[in-house]
C-alpha cells in the first residue's frame, strides 16, 4: 500500500467542525465592507510575478525568499499571490475603474508565502482587505482604520493594539534614509548580519530588527519625524485627531516601517498577544505612488489587509471556542420501507426554509437521537412503522418546547409553526 498523502507543509484544512467559526467571521467581515459601501472585486491567485516584484520591491522578505513562483509550459513567469493590494492596481488600472474616479473596494481569499510555518504563521493563508482608491485626504486614512476596529467590535474581540506612524513622502523618506545610512555605517559591523545587508538593499527594515544590539544602536539614530515635512505632519497629526475623536486609542511607534515597499505617508498595524510570536493581526496604509509606478494615472490610495486564519485563532480564544453549527430538524426513519415518505417530508421541510438533517433508514432510535443532539437539532422527527401506517409523524422537542405528540403529517408544517418549535 502506498504511503497516505498529506497536505503541503503550512498549509492547512479548515475542517467541517472549524467552518462555522471562520463563516461567522466572515461574515462579520463582509458587513463591516457593506457598512462602509466598499464594492467586492476578485481577482486570480496566479498573477505575472513581475507585478509584485515591482510592487512590493525586491529588496523585501517576499520578493527574496517567500514566493510560490514558476515558469509555466508556455514559458510565462508566473506565481501564486503573496498579497492583493498589487493585484487590485493590477486589476483596477486594466479595466478602468480608477480613471477619473475614486472607489472603493474589498476582497477576501488566499495569499501564499513560503515562510517557516508556525502557529499563525502559514504558507496559504487568508485575507480579508480593504482598500480606498483615488481620495488624498487623512479622513480615509481615518476610515480604514476605523473599519478595522469596527470589526473587533463586532467580533466582541479586545486587546487588539493599533500601532500608527507616517513614513512622509518619497522625498522625504529618501532623505531620512540617507541621513540613516549614514548614521548606522558607523556602526555597521555591531549591527546584526541581516541589518548589515539591509544597509545596502533596504535601510528602512533595520528600523523593525528584533536584534537588541542593532536596537541599542537606534536609539540614537535620526527619526523619520525630524524629515517629514509640515504638510505631511499635518495629515498624519489629523489622522490622530479623528481617531481620538472616535475613542480609538492608538500608539504611535517611530520604527514601524511595514515590510512592503510600496507605502508611503500613513502606516498602521493591529497587534495582539493571542496568537503567540505573530502578532500581527492587520497591516496596511497609503500606497500613493503605486498605481502609478504600474502605468496607471498618479493615483493616492490607502488600505489594509487582515489575517484571518489569525483572526478567527483570536475569536476562538476569545469567545472560547468553536461556533458550532445548529441544525433545525433531524428526521429519524427507522424502517427502510418508509425511505420514499422521509425523502418526501425532508424535502417539505427544507422548502419551507427548515435546515433538516436525515438519517435514512440506518441505526437506534437512541443513537439517532445522541446524533439529532450533538448536532443541535432543536426537533427530531421520528417516522417509524407504526407512525407511517397511521399517517402521523412523531415530533419530539429537543429543547425543552413541551411535550413529544403524533401529528398528521399532513398538518406537520402547520404543526411546527403555530406551535412555534423553531
Ligand atoms: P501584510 O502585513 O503583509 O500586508 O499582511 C497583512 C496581514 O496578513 C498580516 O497582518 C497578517 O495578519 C496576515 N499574514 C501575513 N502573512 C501571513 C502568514 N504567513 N500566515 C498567516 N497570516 C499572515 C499586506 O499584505 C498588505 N497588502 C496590506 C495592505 C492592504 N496595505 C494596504 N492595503
Amino acid at each position: 500500500m502506498s504511503a497516505k498523502i498529506q497536505s503541503v507543509k503550512g498549509m492547512n484544512d479548515i475542517l467541517p467542525s472549524q467552518s462555522p467559526t471562520w463563516q461567522s467571521v466572515e461574515t462579520v467581515l463582509r458587513k463591516v465592507a457593506e457598512l462602509y459601501a466598499y464594492q467586492e472585486i476578485r481577482t486570480p491567485v496566479l498573477e505575472k510575478t513581475t507585478l509584485f516584484r515591482q510592487a512590493l520591491g525586491e529588496a523585501t522578505d517576499i520578493i527574496e525568499k517567500e514566493m510560490y513562483a514558476f515558469e509555466d509550459a508556455g514559458g510565462e513567469h508566473l506565481c501564486m499571490r503573496p498579497e492583493n493590494t498589487a493585484s487590485v492596481v493590477r486589476a483596477g488600472i486594466q479595466h478602468g475603474l480608477f480613471y477619473h474616479n475614486q472607489i472603493r473596494l474589498w476582497y477576501m481569499g488566499p495569499m501564499f508565502r513560503r515562510d517557516r510555518p508556525q502557529k499563525g504563521r502559514y504558507r496559504q493563508f487568508s485575507q480579508f482587505g480593504m482598500e480606498a482608491i483615488g481620495w488624498p485626504n487623512p479622513e480615509i486614512d481615518a476610515e480604514i482604520i476605523m473599519a478595522s476596529a469596527k470589526i473587533w467590535g463586532l467580533l466582541g474581540l479586545q486587546d487588539i493594539r493599533l500601532c500608527l506612524n507616517t513614513l512622509g513622502s518619497n522625498l522625504s523618506r529618501e532623505r531620512f534614509k540617507e541621513a540613516l545610512v549614514t548614521y548606522l555605517s558607523d556602526y555597521k559591523n555591531e549591527l546584526d548580519v541581516d541589518s548589515q545587508r539591509r544597509l545596502k538593499t533596504n535601510p528602512l527594515r533595520i528600523l523593525d530588527s528584533k536584534n537588541q544590539r542593532t536596537q541599542d544602536i537606534l536609539n540614537q539614530a535620526p527619526q523619520i519625524n525630524d524629515f517629514i515635512d509640515s504638510q505631511e505632519s499635518d495629515h498624519f497629526a489629523h489622522i490622530c485627531d479623528l481617531l481620538t475623536q472616535s475613542s480609538i486609542a492608538f500608539h504611535i511607534d517611530a520604527s514601524l516601517v511595514r515590510g512592503l515597499d510600496y507605502y508611503t505617508s500613513t502606516v498602521f498595524e493591529w497587534v495582539t498577544d493571542a496568537n503567540g510570536a505573530q502578532n500581527a493581526i492587520c497591516g496596511g496604509g497609503r500606497y500613493d505612488g503605486l498605481i502609478a509606478l504600474h502605468g496607471g494615472a498618479n493615483t493616492p490610495a490607502c488600505g489594509f489587509a487582515l489575517g484571518l486564519d489569525r483572526l478567527v485563532e483570536c475569536y476562538q480564544a476569545q469567545q472560547h471556542g468553536n461556533v458550532t453549527e445548529q441544525l433545525d430538524i433531524y428526521l429519524i426513519t427507522l424502517s427502510s420501507n418508509d425511505s420514499s415518505l422521509s425523502t418526501k417530508i425532508g424535502e417539505s421541510l427544507r422548502n419551507a426554509g427548515y435546515k433538516t438533517a436525515m438519517n435514512h433508514g440506518a441505526g437506534k432510535l437512541k443513537s439517532q437521537l445522541k446524533k439529532a443532539n450533538a448536532n443541535g437539532a432543536k426537533i427530531a422527527l421520528i417516522l417509524g412503522e407504526s407512525e407511517s401506517t397511521q399517517g402521523v409523524i412523531q415530533v419530539k422537542p429537543l429543547r425543552g418546547q413541551g411535550e413529544t405528540q403524533n401529528i398528521a403529517t399532513s398538518n406537520l408544517l402547520n404543526f411546527i409553526e403555530t406551535n412555534q418549535l423553531l
